[in-house]
């Protein structure tokens, strides 16, 4: 079938091009959008007296229509169109007659799509922000449950110092805050119209953009029609905001695969988020975290694909930019998918507090404490530190802990210890002591999810 844009050429194309060309099978899932679009485009050009009242209320009853059938199923996209908006045009054409001619009155596909786009990432936003928010709260909750359970806490994978679990946990909390602030940023920078740019230059009609703007919800309009129809640094922003999101599951992904291995054996994922082996009966694999953590990468090249994409084009539209659709379609599903089975496997996640504290009771992790201790006594710090460390150093060599260490040993260093000191180095103290602002003591935990409580 000859296209609708048949004008210089007789718009015959091969089966293949057609096939190449075409970006149903991607676009498609923008119909609402296009057609809201296309509704309001109706009502502005009758507004300004480009088009009739009569003609604008057909054009806006058959848009009204096609979208119903849509919805319900009586009218199945057809997969060989060039895009969904060809398609919707071509239904309208085909039911209302003629008057289905002048909806592309003073505007362009390029324009047109730029608008749709940026509506239905507008709506992906929002959900991602829902499910962010959702995420935030199942972490939190968890986070409250464990705010004094005592674990190690790590630098270079190595024990360090003693934190709670509760604290942990706060600290993903506090990503995901970014992470919301960061889509509302983006969300913000994308809410400006392009509509009205037309194919690159604007128009030689009478319209009114701001009109489009207002009814569909934007904060103002693109000020440049070349850059209005050629800027997809939205996509690019909300990839990036997204990639980081990820980023930040990825890294909470990797802790509860290590958490849940025998070797540390911190947790427990619920069953129902836990598979088998097919081969090793006794096998709980964290399959979901694995996942979450292995699709970041992909998250990673839908944004990559696009930087490089958009990086050699000139002004304005280029068809290469139809390829902005599916890496952006990919990263928001693949999001979504990700945060919502994140948040029913961290909110069904049990803590096993024997085996956390077990891992902080070894590996001198009070031995900063130690050393505050004498700090605090009147030695400075770096003399306090050097001491501290040989005793770790002979314990180590005498395969004992510093609490086990007699009171004789530490006076033989220093006459500043006391039998204190074993309160000190008490691990519930060292948490406890903790007290500064974000810190890891139990108040500080819980003020930690005050303040995200009141954001949420
Ligand atoms: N399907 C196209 C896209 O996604 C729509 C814009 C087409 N414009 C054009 N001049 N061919 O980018």
């Amino acid at each position: 079938m000859a296209k609708m844009w048949a004008g210089v050429t007789d718009g015959v194309t091969e089966k293949i091009a057609d096939d190449f060309n075409s970006s149903i099978r991607f676009d498609s899932r923008m119909y609402r959008q296009d057609i809201t679009g296309s509704m309001t485009h109706a009502a502005m050009l009758a507004a300004q007296g480009i088009i009739t009242n009569e003609d604008a209320d057909a054009l806006i009853a058959g848009l009204e229509q096609i979208l119903a059938d849509i919805e319900s199923g009586v009218l199945p996209i057809d997969m060989e169109c060039e895009d969904i908006h060809m398609f919707v045009e071509q239904v309208l054409t085909q039911r209302i007659g003629d008057v289905g001619k002048k909806l592309h009155t003073a505007r362009s596909r390029n324009d047109q799509v730029a608008l749709d786009i940026r509506m239905y990432l507008r709506d992906e936003i929002d959900e991602i922000s829902e499910l962010t928010r959702a995420l935030i709260r199942a972490v939190t909750d968890q986070a409250e449950r464990y705010a004094d359970t005592i674990m190690p806490g790590y630098t270079h994978l190595q024990r360090a110092q003693p934190i709670t679990f509760g604290h942990h946990l706060m600290a993903y909390a506090m990503m995901l805050l970014r992470d919301l602030d960061r889509l509302a940023d983006t969300r913000k920078r994308m809410n400006l119209s392009p509509i009205g740019c037309c194919a690159l230059a604007g128009t030689t009609y009478n319209t009114d953009r701001r009109f489009e703007a207002a009814r569909l919800g934007f904060d103002g309009i693109c000020m440049n029609s070349l850059d209005g129809v050629s800027d997809r640094d939205f996509c690019v922003e909300l990839m990036s905001a997204i990639a980081t999101e990820m980023m930040h599951l990825s890294r909470f992904s990797e802790e509860i695969i290590l958490w849940s291995s025998w070797e540390f054996k911190f947790v427990e994922l619920s069953d129902s988020y836990t598979t088998g082996s097919s081969i090793m009966p006794q096998k709980r694999n964290p399959d979901m975290a694995e996942l979450v953590r292995g699709k970041t990468g992909r998250v990673y090249g839908d944004l990559m694909a696009l930087l490089t994409t958009l990086k050699g084009l000139p002004l304005a539209y280029n068809k290469d930019m139809q390829e902005d659709k599916e890496a952006v379609f990919d990263a928001v599903d693949t999001v979504k998918m990700c945060l919502e089975v994140f948040t029913g496997m961290i909110a069904t996640m049990k803590a096993i507090p024997e085996n956390m504290k077990r891992a902080a009771q070894k590996g001198f992790i009070n031995a900063t404490d130690l050393a505050d201790y004498l700090v605090k006594k009147g030695m400075p710090f770096r003399s306090a530190y050097k001491i501290s460390g040989s005793l770790v150093a002979s314990c180590i060599r005498e395969n004992t802990v510093l609490e086990e260490l007699p009171l004789d040993r530490y006076q033989a260093l220093s006459e500043l210890f006391d039998s204190d000191l074993y309160e000190a180095i008490d691990l519930k103290t060292c948490v406890e002591k903790r007290i500064s602002e974000g810190g890891t003591s139990v108040a500080s935990v819980l003020a930690q999810v005050e303040y995200v409580k009141s954001i949420l």
